[in-house]
């Protein structure tokens, strides 16, 4: 039987181990999968051990995505571009393939199952650390008219703006001085863990401004509550970007992409 894990610290509260049996179950893939605490300082070890002993593919989650991408004998070019590693996968050989799902599962999310288009719209980001530098090329393969990318501290914005320019058409704007409305505004921050906002004007949201949070929780999360007050017209967390991610690792893994709505919809109803 195949086994998959996921690897994480802490790695209690993970959703995966519930969300690739379902997947499994509803493909009929014969396999197993199960959350793994790893302390910190012997991450490496611990996914050296676990494909010695003959285990598929890992899921990395905090705080070792960027570990895992040091790690990684290959990576995929998502993988490269993020600088960090959430799905990793052996070859025959014993070579470790290291991947990045966690843009193209929020594309997915906001395509699929919100009915939403990026491409040609204008497209503000907000943040600019390791969740925001997960998602960018995804983002930017959807062509859109136009990336603004903010951030509280702006040299971190101007500097991750430089680094995808190749890709498309994308700036660095300070938060003060932003030119809305947008069509999408996606929030990476890690401001709502703190139930807290960015300090952004409300001139950003239009009647047809559509919200992402990439956070998730069973209220509203306090930006996608924030946006709603001034007038967007939906508001989305994150919730189906976990599960888009997890389908696109099982895809990488088995060959075989997964329906995801149902599994959504029952994570939303347990939460
Ligand atoms: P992650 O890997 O989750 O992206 P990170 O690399 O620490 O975490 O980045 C956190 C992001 O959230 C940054 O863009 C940070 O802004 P700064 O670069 O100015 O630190 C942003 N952030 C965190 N707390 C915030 C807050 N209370 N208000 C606004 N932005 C916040």
């Amino acid at each position: 039987i195949d086994r998959y894990a996921v690897m994480g610290n802490p790695i209690k509260h993970s959703k995966s181990p519930q969300i690739h049996k379902a997947f499994a179950e509803q493909t009929d893939q014969h396999m197993t999968y199960t959350s793994m605490l790893v302390p910190e300082d012997s991450f490496e070890d611990a996914v050296r051990k676990f494909f010695a002993e003959g285990g598929k593919g890992l899921n990395i989650t905090v705080p070792f995505k960027i570990r895992a991408y040091e790690l990684s004998d290959e990576l995929t070019e998502r993988a490269q571009r993020a600088k960090a590693v959430n799905t990793l996968l052996i070859r025959n050989n014993g070579s470790i393939v290291g991947d990045n799902t966690d843009g193209a599962g929020l594309v997915r999310d906001i395509m699929h199952n919100h009915d939403g288009r990026l491409g040609g719209k204008k497209i503000l980001v907000v943040g600019a650390g390791g969740a925001v530098r997960g998602v960018l090329a995804p983002i930017l393969a959807e062509k859109p008219a136009l990336v603004v990318l903010t951030n509280r501290t702006f040299e971190k914005a101007h500097h991750l703006a430089e680094e995808f320019a190749d890709l498309g058409r994308i700036e660095a704007v300070h938060m003060n001085k932003l030119q809305g409305p947008f069509n999408w505004i996606i929030n990476g921050t890690a401001a709502s863990l703190q139930g807290d906002i960015p300090e952004l004007s409300e001139s950003v949201i239009g009647e047809h401004t559509r919200v992402y949070d990439m956070m998730y929780s069973k209220q509203a999360t306090p930006f996608n509550a924030w946006a709603k007050d001034y007038g967007a017209e939906k508001a989305f967390d994150g919730l189906g970007m976990l599960v888009e991610q997890a389908a696109e690792s099982f895809r990488q893994w088995r060959g075989v992409m997964p329906s995801t709505p149902t599994v959504i919809s029952d994570l939303r109803a347990a939460m």
